[in-house]
């Protein structure tokens, strides 16, 4: 069967100058996954090869571009799922790594545990030699200075992600010739959140969910009401249910919306190739690469495409 990835960069109110370089970053990215399915990879390596792609833009808030915390400081989440066996890994508040989710992985397949967090998984990073670099080559000019100037929490939900200032998580989910899934999501987090505060991004089920038997969710958006309403496994559960993957990301998004007055967005792909991007903020950029296709979008409704050559 055909292999597809799908990837997004944030679900947000993306302002009209950094859109062309966020909908080049996904395209850019999805290209880079579906050459790792070309290449002979499998579902989790091609979504984090997609995720490391977007953490090294700076225009994304994961990784290089990671927005700051109350103190100015980078805590990064990520996880990353592999939905043969359910084997996932996941870290929290990290410190000095330019890519969490290949971390995350080595939390996957090198540790016992799903989850490290902060100074615990700096020191796993210490002890399996991954690279750190220092704080400030994570920090772009341009974080610092809108860090500046909103050093207040926003907690109104859909101030914060239809305001021009918040700018929110990269992630991809893919499904391999084989017919294995697997989503790998990673973030800076909420600009000026407090120091320490998780949202959904590293949390399973919320941030991210694979599972051969369903298929692969990867989240963006507010993440207090993500995790409220654990947004990836309630996509998952209504395609148990019968609904097609675009209904059931719609649906979802909509029941977190009326819930809990959350907006975000969500990548999804079954097992068999089927592949949505939905939304509920103002934007979303998005790309995904199927059938010798790639198709991207920003706004509401926009689907382009352009034919996708190996
Ligand atoms: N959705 C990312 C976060 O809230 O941290």
């Amino acid at each position: 069967m055909p292999a597809v990835i799908v990837v997004h960069g944030g679900a947000w109110a993306i302002p009209n100058n950094l859109a062309q370089d966020s909908v080049n970053g996904v395209k850019a990215a999805a290209r880079e996954g579906m050459s790792v399915l070309k290449r002979g990879g499998n579902a989790v390596d091609a979504v984090e090869g997609a995720v490391r792609t977007l953490e090294n833009n700076c225009v994304f808030n994961a990784g290089h571009g990671a927005a700051l915390n109350t103190r100015g400081e980078v805590e990064l989440d990520a996880i990353i799922m592999d939905g043969r066996t359910l084997a996932s890994g996941a870290v929290s508040c990290v410190k000095n790594i330019a890519n969490p989710v290949s971390l995350a992985r080595a939390v996957m397949e090198k540790t016992v545990h799903v989850m490290l967090t902060g100074q615990g998984a700096n020191m796993f990073a210490e002890s399996i030699g991954m690279n750190t670099v220092p704080t400030e080559m994570l920090v772009t000019q341009n974080e610092r200075k809108e860090w500046e100037k909103h050093k207040n929490y926003v907690t109104g939900v859909m101030e914060d992600f239809n305001s021009q200032w918040a700018h929110d998580t990269v992630g991809a989910v893919a499904v391999d010739s084989a017919g294995n899934v697997a989503c790998a999501t990673s973030t800076g987090g909420i600009r000026n959140k407090m120091v320490g505060r998780v949202g959904d991004s590293p949390i399973i089920g919320c941030g991210g969910y694979a599972d051969n038997s369903s298929g692969a969710v990867s989240c963006t958006g507010h993440g207090e009401s993500i995790l409220k309403v654990t947004l990836a496994r309630l996509i998952l559960s209504h395609i148990e249910q019968g609904k097609s993957v675009a209904e059931a990301s719609r649906v979802s998004l909509k029941y977190m919306g009326d819930r809990v007055q959350g907006a975000g967005g969500a990548i999804s792909v079954s097992p068999s190739g089927q592949w949505a991007a939905t939304f509920t903020t103002e934007r979303m950029a998005w790309a995904a690469v199927h059938n010798y296709t790639l198709w991207y979008g920003l706004d509401p409704d926009e689907n382009l495409k352009e034919p996708f050559t190996y």
